[in-house]
């Protein structure tokens, strides 16, 4: 495989350069792993939304979309099992008072040949002792023992004290689809097999965020559940293992850059389960999960609940909790995954370095850039500007000379600049360059429209 040029430190700073993604709070000192989207962050995350909505739900024939509310009844936490075994392996340094989790400081330790994923917390505390597993912050080797640690945000509801309740910032969006199962599949009249689908905030008390918006506290995620009979299960799941590696592919992600991950240790309720990972510039890691949740969910949630969610096959007239295909993404996690698939270094031919972000079309921000050659041709540009700014996204930009122009569209992945020159005075026809040859071709605006929203389609 290639060697290639993203680093974290250098997508980090393009973010923050470039307007894509900004540190949390950052006029107050910052807020530990809160980020917060600029203007071209924003465009690119809700073009990797659409897509993952064009996809998912609007080509699917039998899945339907929800938007759950984010605050939920609190039983709902107890049925997932989320309330009591939510929970992270916590060490603290007595030293430095830092706080670890024990499953990261091992994996850490081995460069990952071990797998923390099948140990209990005993055998985790004995690897650690038996390797003197350090604290990474202040080197010393004094820990506390293994403490779990509910990765839940609490908040409370009520306006006096004595009224409070304690509810919690969802966790996970897989329950806003749950809990809905019966409302969408009588408004729908849907039949099993389908699927709902939501996007959405989600939110947890992770110990040990980092690695720019790979792990935060707060995120979005893009979830999928497919309701379906139970013994068609391993075919659903297998199907929708393909549907989650294509869509990366046609995002335009290299092959070579994702693979499968079966998980070592299964959760109580799943029958099979795997993550997509994906090469990121810190390593591989997890991208995506699908699981095979049986009827664990619907079950838990009838028992809670104490509201039949029975399906009644119209047929057969057969009554029977469905099982669960679950596909999740982050939106947060995919687009770091896009920053690092697109950046590149181009040397040209005069020894300079060009970088430019080789996003598809479809995920980059701006679809196009009008440029005047020179500022006198600026009422001309901004009624070009104006007219394609109807269909797609547009960026304008006059300042400074044209190779520089250029570059910045570069770096935020603009496919297309479109110069507005002397020539478009004479005859309307403007030059369009494309981002990743550095071709130019001559077009008249109509011209450049169609071809412009013909590359940008997402098929
Ligand atoms: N409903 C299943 C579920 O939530 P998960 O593996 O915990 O499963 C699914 O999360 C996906 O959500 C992950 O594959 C990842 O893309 C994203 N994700 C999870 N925790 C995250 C975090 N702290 N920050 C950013 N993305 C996260």
């Amino acid at each position: 495989m290639a060697e290639r040029a993203v680093t974290m430190e250098k997508l980090v700073a393009l973010c923050k350069t470039r307007g894509i993604i900004f540190p949390g709070s950052e006029i107050y000192g910052g807020m530990g792993n809160t980020w917060d989207y600029g203007p071209v962050g924003v465009e690119i995350k809700n073009n990797l939304k659409r897509a993952w909505w064009k996809r998912f739900v609007q080509e699917s024939d039998n899945s339907f979309g929800v938007d759950a509310a984010i605050l939920m009844n609190s039983r709902v936490w107890d049925a997932s099992g989320h309330t009591t075994s939510f929970t992270d392996p916590k060490m603290d340094c007595k030293e430095c008072k830092s706080r670890h989790r024990a499953d990261n400081l091992i994996e850490a330790h081995s460069k990952g040949k071990v797998n923390p994923d099948a140990m209990t917390n005993e055998e985790m505390e004995a690897y650690i002792a038996e390797h003197r597993v350090c604290c990474p912050i202040c080197g010393k080797f004094n820990w506390t023992n293994i403490r779990t640690f509910n990765l839940m945000f609490e908040t409370s509801r009520g306006v006096t004290d004595e009224n409070q309740n304690k509810i919690y910032l969802r966790p996970e969006t897989a329950q806003g689809e749950f809990v809905n199962f019966l409302n969408v599949q009588r408004t729908t009249r849907a039949k099993v097999p389908f699927g709902i689908a939501q996007i959405g905030k989600a939110f947890r008390n992770e110990i040990t965020p980092g690695n720019f918006i790979f792990r935060t506290i707060e995120f979005e995620q893009m979830e999928h559940q497919w309701f379906c009979k139970a013994g068609t299960d391993s075919e659903f799941y297998a199907e929708f293992k393909k549907k989650a590696w294509d869509f990366l592919v046609s995002l335009g992600f290299s092959e070579e850059r994702l693979r499968f991950k079966d998980h070592d240790k299964l959760a109580h309720y799943a029958k099979e389960a795997c993550d997509i990972q994906y090469l990121f510039p810190m390593g591989w890691s997890e991208l995506n999960g699908i699981h095979n949740r049986t009827d664990y969910d619907l079950s838990r949630h009838q028992e809670f609940s104490g509201k039949s969610l029975a399906y009644v096959d119209p047929v057969s007239g057969e009554r029977y909790i469905p099982y669960v295909i679950e596909y999740s993404i982050g939106a947060d996690r995919l687009m770091l995954a896009a920053l690092s698939e697109a950046y590149d270094e181009e040397t040209l031919e005069n020894g300079e370095i060009r970088n430019v972000m080789r996003f598809h079309p479809a995920i980059a921000a701006y679809k196009a850039a009008v440029l005047p050659l020179q500022k006198n041709l600026a009422p001309q540009a901004r009624e070009l500007s104006a007219k394609l700014a109807k269909r797609f996204p547009v960026s304008y930009d006059e300042a400074g000379s044209i190779g520089k122009r250029y570059r910045r569209q570069d770096e935020i992945g603009t496919p297309f600049c479109l110069t507005v020159d002397f020539q478009t005075v004479e005859d309307g026809t403007v030059t369009v360059r494309d981002r990743d040859t550095m071709a130019q071709i001559r077009l008249s605006a109509d011209e450049a429209i169609a071809y412009i929203e013909e590359k940008i389609r997402f098929d």
